[in-house]
C-alpha cells in the first residue's frame, strides 16, 4: 500500500504560472505532495525557478519528468500540452492542463483519457461560475456567448490579425476583431483564448459564440459571459487583475489552479 506516500508532482513550463504553482505546492501542499521535478524548453527558466524553492526539485527533460511523477502540471503552451497529453495518457498519468486550447484542437484526446481511466483536470481560470455552467450542461442551454475585450497590446502580434490586415496600433475606439466558434478562436488566437476553451469544456455546449474586441480604453482583459438556458439566465463579468506574485499573468489563472490542487489533495490518495 502506498497510502502514506507523498504524491510526486512535476511542472512543465516554468514561467509566470509555473512559478506561482511551484511555490504554492512546495509551501501549502508539502504534507501530501512533493514537488519532484521541473521542466522547460528553456532549461534556464527551470534552473532559475528551482533556486527559489527550498526543497530543490530536479530539473528534467519533459519525457523523464512524465515518467518520474504521479501528477503532471502543464503550464507551457498548446504545443507542449499536445505532446504531454499524448505521452502521459498511455502511461496512465493524470495531467492538469493550463493551455486548454490543446483539448479543443483534439477533443478525441478526452475520449482516450476516459477509456484509459486517466483524469485530465482544467482549472476554472477566469470562469467564475464553472459549477453553474456544469449544472446547466445537464439541463437546456440555448445560447452561450463569450465577449472578451482586451487592450490592443494584448492582441497585437496574433497571426490572424496580420492575415486579416487588422492594425490595432493607433486604435481610438473599440473594434471587434473576431466573431466565431471556440475552435476557430483557438486556432486564430492560440495564446489568448483559454477562457473560450474552458467555457466549452465546462458547459459541453458545442455552439459557444466567441467575440473578441480590442478596446483602447482598457488596461486589463474583461470577459463577459452570457448564458441563456431553459432553467436560468446568467451573466458573468470578470476583469482580470495581474497576479501579485507575477504581474505577467492573471491572478485568477494561478489562484484557480492552486484551488484545484487544494481540492484534489483533500481526497487524492495514491495507491488506494
Ligand atoms: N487556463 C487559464 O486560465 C490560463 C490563463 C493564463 C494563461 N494560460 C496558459 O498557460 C500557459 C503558461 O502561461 P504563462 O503565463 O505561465 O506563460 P509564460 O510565457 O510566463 O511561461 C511559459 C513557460 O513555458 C515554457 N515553454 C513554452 N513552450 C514550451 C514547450 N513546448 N516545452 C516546454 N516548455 C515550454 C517557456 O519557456 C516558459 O518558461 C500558456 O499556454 C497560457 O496560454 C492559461
Amino acid at each position: 500500500m502506498l497510502k502514506n506516500k507523498k504524491v510526486k508532482i512535476g511542472i512543465i513550463g516554468c514561467g509566470a504560472i509555473g512559478e506561482g504553482l511551484a511555490l504554492f505546492i512546495a509551501k501549502e501542499l508539502k504534507e501530501k505532495t512533493s514537488l519532484y521535478a521541473l521542466a522547460d524548453m528553456n532549461p534556464e527558466a527551470a534552473i532559475a525557478l528551482r533556486k527559489k524553492i527550498a526543497i530543490k526539485p530536479r530539473v528534467y527533460r519533459i519525457d523523464k519528468l512524465i515518467d518520474g511523477v504521479d501528477l503532471i502540471i502543464e503550464a507551457a503552451s498548446v504545443k507542449a500540452a499536445d505532446y504531454i497529453l499524448k505521452k502521459a495518457i498511455p502511461k496512465g498519468k493524470p495531467v492538469i492542463i493550463l493551455s486548454v486550447g490543446a483539448l479543443i484542437k483534439n477533443l478525441s484526446i478526452l475520449t482516450q483519457a476516459r477509456n484509459k481511466g486517466v483524469n485530465i483536470y482544467v482549472p476554472s481560470g477566469a470562469i467564475c461560475g464553472a459549477d453553474g455552467l456544469g449544472a446547466l450542461s445537464l439541463g437546456g442551454i440555448k445560447s452561450l456567448t463569450l465577449t472578451t475585450s482586451k487592450p490592443p497590446k494584448g492582441l497585437v502580434g496574433a497571426d490572424y490579425l496580420k492575415k486579416k490586415r487588422i492594425n490595432l496600433n493607433k486604435l481610438k475606439t473599440t473594434q471587434t476583431v473576431f466573431k466565431g466558434s471556440v475552435k476557430d478562436a483557438v486556432k486564430c488566437f492560440p495564446k489568448n483564448i483559454n477562457v473560450a476553451a474552458t467555457l466549452l469544456l465546462a458547459s459541453s455546449f458545442k455552439k459557444v459564440k466567441v467575440i473578441i474586441k480590442a478596446d483602447p480604453r482598457l488596461k486589463r482583459n474583461v470577459h463577459s459571459i452570457r448564458i441563456e438556458a431553459k432553467e436560468a439566465k446568467i451573466n458573468i463579468e470578470v476583469e482580470n487583475m495581474p497576479s501579485r506574485l507575477n504581474p505577467k499573468t492573471s491572478a485568477l489563472a494561478i489562484l484557480s489552479t492552486q484551488y484545484l490542487l487544494r481540492k484534489l489533495f483533500s481526497s487524492f490518495k495514491i495507491g488506494s
